[in-house]
């Protein structure tokens, strides 16, 4: 394992790493945008269908519910994201015209792929899976497949597999618009070429791992924490605080900064650092006034803010500035610094960071 490794400590931290290689083998063969990338029949599909339902699990579900964003504002279509344990027990109401997207690194998820064979049980035929692994049971259930090429993930809190998939997904949001004819050509190659710069975009926000571990540090001593985001990136909060919580074993909660207010604001205390992503994004206005709803209160503020936001550091508030401004494929670029952030914090605390205690790399048992 140490050859394996090389100049790495965790295989998580290799992981974190190898994003802009594994972003970048995935578009590797990818030279535009149209339907042929995810598989035989995929056009017809794609212009028939007029809803998705994303059914995923754990950290694949959070790339879901990017996508929807992603989705809606790009190609219109409107989209649900369910958690694959609870759809597959639900008493839904099915609906041909949907496209029924599976997400999954490992494709073997029990849940997930019980959720996808209900689904096409209720006469959904229209499947397309996006996964890390060719050969597997989820790929070979569905109609229509997109394979990442992250290449192995052996920590368990899975990080290439997220980007990677987010980057399918943006992809897919992409080709869902060209296919109802909801974006112009040249808007369509802007946004193809923001994606193949993210191999460099990521690059350069990893580059920031020195300031990070600075902040690990203050963390490491904390049995809370709280992670806002807002918009696009309310899911990458919830993904931030997933990957604290599962090699730290720091409680972490996150929640989109509107709803600050509605609960989880009688929590902040300065024991709490409250992880903040703020992106020049249209919703800053409002962010700037969430952070100082928890500054009035005393919060300790880490703030990873865009280059161009004018957030800057003061008393009880922190700020890593990220190196650009990413429009709609920001929330990929501020995932990188939550992982290294929860890496660090785990490190200091001496967990098992690539097998935390009590979870498995993939759940084939339900
Ligand atoms: C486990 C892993 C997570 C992963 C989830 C879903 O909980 O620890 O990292 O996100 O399963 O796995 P999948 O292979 O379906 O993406």
């Amino acid at each position: 394992a140490a050859v394996e490794l090389g100049p790495y400590r965790h295989f998580m931290q290799k992981e974190i790493f190898e994003q802009p290689r594994a972003v970048a083998d995935t578009l590797d063969d990818i030279t535009g945008v149209t339907s042929e990338w995810f598989g035989d029949g995929a056009h017809a599909v794609f212009t028939t269908i007029d809803r998705v339902l994303i059914l995923a699990c754990g950290t694949s579900y959070y790339a879901g519910l990017t996508a929807k964003y992603w989705i809606e504002s790009i190609a219109r279509i409107p989209v649900s994201v369910e958690i694959a344990s609870e759809y597959r027990y639900r008493d839904s109401v099915p609906n041909p015209s949907t496209l029924v997207l599976t997400i999954s690194q490992s494709g073997e998820t029990a849940d997930t792929l019980a959720a996808l064979k209900h689904a096409q049980s209720l006469g959904m035929g229209y499947t397309l899976t996006i996964c890390n692994v060719q050969s597997s049971a989820m790929v070979r259930a569905s109609k229509l497949n997109f394979i990442t090429r992250a290449g192995v993930e052996v920590g368990v809190a899975s990080t290439k597999a997220f980007t990677t998939q987010l980057t399918a997904l943006f992809l897919l949001a992409l080709t869902l618009a060209d296919a109802k004819g909801k974006i112009d050509s040249e808007e369509e190659i802007r946004q193809f070429h923001s994606l193949r710069h993210l191999p460099s975009a990521i690059t350069a926000v990893l580059a920031l791992e020195p300031q990070i571990i600075a902040w690990s540090e203050r963390f490491a001593s904390c049995e809370n924490a709280l992670f806002l985001g807002r918009g696009l990136h309310y899911p990458i909060a919830l993904e931030g605080a997933l990957k604290l919580k599962e090699i730290s074993y720091i409680h972490a909660e996150a929640y989109p900064a509107g709803e600050l207010k509605h609960g989880p604001l009688a929590l902040v205390t300065d024991q709490m650092p409250v992880v903040t992503i703020a992106p020049n994004d249209a919703l800053l206005e409002k962010l700037k006034s969430n952070i100082q709803e928890v500054r009035a209160r005393g919060g300790e503020l880490y703030v990873f803010a865009d280059a161009d936001t004018h957030i800057k550091p003061a008393e009880g508030m922190h700020v890593i500035r990220m190196p650009e401004h990413y429009g709609l494929l920001s929330p990929i670029l501020h995932t990188i610094p939550l992982q290294l952030l929860a890496y660090h914090t785990a490190c200091s605390r001496g967990t098992d960071v690539d097998k935390p205690r009590n979870l498995a790399k993939s759940v084939t048992v339900e």
